[in-house]
């Protein structure tokens, strides 16, 4: 591979944007300093526009990146990086054609916070099932509701839906063979599974008490619960988002949850994040909500830092990324072996 180097001889710059980073580390900042590279911390709190991530990486070789929008302009306005080094696997924030073409691998972290994921999802489908947050709200205001309108919804005994049958949805499927429920599930491959049912969406939607999405967000799957699939879900169903909030019309939603249409959704991922603090979604009691912290553990994310920290620490030193969004990278001419000197 030709070197990552800045022309100028300088230290080539890594911007790490992920929060918490540990900059001291043996396996993560120790060994980017190791090879040679100059760390600019920069962590992504809140919403980063692009314009924002395009300065901060203008001269950068490398990211160790959370859900930064690296579009095509960003990356055009970044001559020198060749690697995104993302935590977690959703790539959803990047222009994977643009970096492909411009010859910047984007390395993901798989098989490091699925688990952790699909835990969040058991997490929230029994806390909206059973009515935990607006109990403990009600708790705290010094009321004791347990019946009529305020009854939980039975979670045994229930059917499951799950949209999305990759890694996080069959995690989640062999959680549940845990409950004595009925589990179904629909994807656009086929599959066989010994306790979970291929079915349509359609079918799915109307037979579930309990939706949850695990999907990722593409092109395909923008909005692919809106109004009309909200329509078929039954009225005590609940649905629960853990995957990217651009799979689902929150409008919609809303508007569903409002009218009573169904009776409960759960979401860790949204449209904007953070959401606006006047989005309609945040005023309904029915509604449990969580930061986008599915994928995050004290164990997953040293893990998905250390492997983000080895993809950048390879590239910087000629290897390519071992886990990539992109492989097609590997063909443009950056990431050919430099020719061997006669
Ligand atoms: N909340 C979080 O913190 C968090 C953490 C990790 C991942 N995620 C999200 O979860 C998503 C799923 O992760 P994964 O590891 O299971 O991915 P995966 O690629 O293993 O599985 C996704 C599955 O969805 C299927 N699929 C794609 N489009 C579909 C459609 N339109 N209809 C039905 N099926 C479709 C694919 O065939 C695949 O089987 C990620 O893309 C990411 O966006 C969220």
């Amino acid at each position: 591979m030709n070197s990552v180097a800045p022309p100028s001889g300088d230290r080539p710059k890594v911007v790490v944007t992920w929060p918490d980073y540990d900059v001291d580390g043996t396996n993560h900042g120790a060994a980017l300093r190791a090879a040679g590279a100059e760390i600019v911390l920069a962590p992504k709190l809140g919403h980063r526009s692009p314009a924002a991530l395009a300065e901060l990486m203008a001269d950068a070789s490398a990211a160790i990146a959370s859900t930064d929008p690296f579009d095509a302009q960003v990356l055009a306005a970044c001559p020198r990086l060749r690697v995104i080094a993302r935590l977690g696997v959703g790539v959803d924030s990047i222009d994977l054609e643009a970096a492909t073409d411009r010859g910047v691998a984007v390395a993901v972290t798989p098989g490091a916070n699925e688990g952790s994921t699909a835990d969040h999802a058991l997490a929230l489908m029994l806390a909206v099932t059973r009515r935990v947050v607006e109990q403990d709200a009600s708790v705290r205001r010094g009321e004791w509701n347990r019946t009529g309108r305020h009854m939980a919804g039975a979670f045994g005994g229930s059917t499951v839906g799950l949209v999305g049958f990759g890694r996080i949805g069959r995690l989640v499927a062999r959680r549940l063979e845990g409950f004595d429920v009925e589990l179904l599930a629909c994807d656009t491959r086929p599959f066989e599974h010994p306790a979970v049912r291929q079915v349509e969406l359609s079918e799915l939607l109307r037979r579930s008490d309990i939706v949850s999405l695990h999907v990722p967000y593409a092109p395909g799957s923008g909005h692919l619960i809106g109004d009309a699939e909200l329509a078929l879900m039954r009225p005590q169903a609940v649905l629960v988002n853990a995957a990217r909030g651009g799979i689902l019309d929150e409008s919609a939603l809303a508007a569903a949850l409002a009218e009573g249409r169904i009776r409960g959704a759960a979401l860790d991922v949204f449209q904007t994040e953070p959401p606006p603090t006047d989005h309609p979604l945040l005023k309904l009691p029915n509604v449990v909500l969580s930061s986008h912290i599915g994928g995050l553990s004290e164990s997953s994310v040293p893990e998905m830092s250390e492997r983000a920290t080895a993809a950048v620490v390879g590239a910087l030193e000629g290897r390519a990324p071992k886990d990539l969004a992109n492989p097609a990278v590997l063909a443009h001419p950056s990431w050919q072996p430099a020719p061997v000197p006669r």
